[in-house]
């Protein structure tokens, strides 16, 4: 017979809780708040860990040939477990902030050169999304992962080789059916709709009274710039101009998909993807929201100073966090929207095949 389970063996306390050493009592100047500092990092690696966990069993289910549907329910209870674990971070810079800049000074200067910069796991997270190299700031003229120990390096510069899960979320949206099934052109159906929702606001301009024939001539403009961006997305040689670019990243396949599930996500068989994609939006969002918050503490601790790896410090952060986001391709849908009423009907066969029926 086995010993009864203890509690603190079973989450080897001992070890976890004899992992805090101030680097100001090693300096023989015990500073009270480097405790927190510790406590709050250690803290935050542990949820990434958990993060990591959760985006690799996503991405498992996603790289199957087809997401099951019984999957589809556990990759968004696993997102959604992603974007709660999120809060807690944004949370958490609150519990750091008790700790003023005077009391941080205490220490600081023991810190050089470590930083969060540093930190594989997070930079493991980020990768496992799908965020590029390409995407990336350099700090001081060095990139991301010149700041490693080689085993780290090696660990965060694997994950840059493997599918990611925007490339893979990208494959899963290419293959929605419904699409161009028999007669059915969704893109030039969804075109025209447009088209006559321009022609009516268009209307409205001209035969506003109130307005002077500058401001007429000033809205009757903008449209022509809304039509031209609007071209751009059903054309797909201009929407993979607007890929090389960089502005958009999302195939041109894979946007048609994720716009016609947001379209018509009160069907049954898109209810489920189009949680999914706001689930990833909600995602990405809370990691810009992490990003932003995070440089205005730095901000806040250092002022104007450098980080302790050797960036811009706040600058940095800043642009860091502009620069960061994965699925900005699902936040351009919106532009592209149309009301429920000019969305184009959908052949009765398509209905019949997006609607969940007992089959006894
Ligand atoms: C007093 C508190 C903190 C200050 C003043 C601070 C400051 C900074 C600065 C200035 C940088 C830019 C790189 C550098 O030059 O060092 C940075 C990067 C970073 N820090 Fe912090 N940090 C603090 C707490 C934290 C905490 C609690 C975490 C949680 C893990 C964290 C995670 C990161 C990460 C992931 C980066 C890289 C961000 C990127 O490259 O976009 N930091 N931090």
């Amino acid at each position: 017979m086995t010993a009864p389970l203890y509690y603190a063996d079973y989450l080897r306390l001992d070890t976890l809780l004899d992992t805090q050493h101030l680097e100001s009592a090693r300096h023989g100047t015990p500073v009270h708040d480097e405790m927190l500092f510790i406590v709050v990092h250690q803290a935050y690696e542990l949820w990434f860990k958990q993060v990591i966990w959760e985006l690799d069993s996503i991405l498992e289910l996603f790289s199957k040939p087809t997401l099951d549907e019984r999957d589809t329910r556990t990759v968004i209870n696993r997102l959604r477990r992603i974007a709660e674990i999120q809060t807690i971070l944004i949370d958490q810079v609150a519990v750091l902030e008790t700790m003023t800049p005077l009391d941080f000074l205490d220490f600081r200067d023991y810190l050089f050169p470590a930083s969060g910069f540093q930190s594989a796991q997070f930079r493991i997270v980020e990768n496992k999304l799908g965020l590029r190299r390409s995407d990336r700031l350099k700090l001081a003229g060095a990139v991301y992962t010149e700041r490693f120990s080689d085993e780290d390096r090696s660990a965060v510069e694997t994950v840059e080789q493997e599918p990611s899960l925007f490339e893979l979320v990208e494959g899963w949206l290419e293959r929605t059916p419904f699409l161009d099934q028999g007669d059915f052109d969704f893109w030039s159906s969804y075109r025209e709709a447009v088209h006559r929702r321009i022609a009516a606001d268009r209307e409205v301009v001209r035969a506003n009274p109130l307005l002077t024939e500058t401001e007429r001539e000033a809205q009757l403009e903008d449209f022509e710039s809304v039509i031209r961006q609007y071209e751009a997305i059903f054309d797909s040689e201009r929407h993979r101009l607007e890929v090389d670019s960089g502005r958009l990243r999302m195939s041109h396949r894979a946007f048609q998909a994720a716009l016609f599930i947001t379209l018509y996500r009160d069907e049954p068989a898109l209810q489920e993807p189009f949680h999914l994609l706001e689930l990833l939006m909600d995602i990405d969002e809370g990691f810009t929201t992490w990003r932003y918050r995070h440089a205005q503490m730095a901000l806040r601790m250092i002022g104007r100073r450098i980080g302790t790896g050797g960036s811009a410090g706040a600058k940095y952060l800043e642009r860091s966090a502009e620069r960061s986001r994965i699925f900005g391709d699902l936040y351009n849908l919106s532009t592209f929207l149309v009301p429920r009423a000019d969305r184009p009907e959908l052949p009765e066969s398509i209905v019949e095949s997006m609607r969940f029926r007992y089959q006894g």
